[in-house]
């Protein structure tokens, strides 16, 4: 009886660190990176070289100074190069344009206030070529 029972346990147990393993895998969580841009961002910026649109293309944007997008009229507050975007800057960035770059014209997006969104978002923008 006992014995069964502990199978019976181990079998549940190990049932959990599978699904649990599953669902922090790379793959799966930059695919939801990748979603969330698509969601938030892409009505506006594109990952591609050079591809500006209504906002500066995001190229390898992880390290770029800002206002680099050759091409796209940046308001003087993203000119010039001020800030680099680290994934600190970023990140405080998409959670509140304005408490970085004061000024800025990435209307009418208004911040993203969950920190996890914000981190997938930035994993996804440094792996996207
Ligand atoms: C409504 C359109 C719009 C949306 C949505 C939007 N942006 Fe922007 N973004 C802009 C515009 C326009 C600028 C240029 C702002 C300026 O010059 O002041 C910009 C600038 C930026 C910059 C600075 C780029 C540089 O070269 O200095 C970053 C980084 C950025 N956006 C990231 C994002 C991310 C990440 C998202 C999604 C979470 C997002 N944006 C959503 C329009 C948008």
């Amino acid at each position: 009886m006992m014995r069964s029972m502990t199978h019976a346990l181990k079998a549940i147990v190990g049932g959990f660190a599978i699904a649990a393993a599953a669902a922090i895998t790379p793959a799966a969580s930059l695919e939801t990176g990748e979603t969330l841009f698509n969601n938030s961002c892409r009505t506006c910026h594109s990952v591609k070289a050079d591809d500006n649109r209504l906002g500066p293309n995001l190229h390898q944007i992880v390290g770029r100074k800002s206002g680099a997008a050759s091409g796209f009229n940046y308001s003087p507050s993203l000119k010039g190069g001020a800030i680099t975007w680290d994934e600190a800057t970023l990140d405080k960035f998409i959670a509140n344009p304005d408490s970085v770059a004061s000024g800025n014209t990435m209307k009418p997006f208004t911040g993203i206030s969950d920190a996890g969104v914000r981190k997938q978002i930035i994993e996804f923008l440094k792996t996207a070529k």
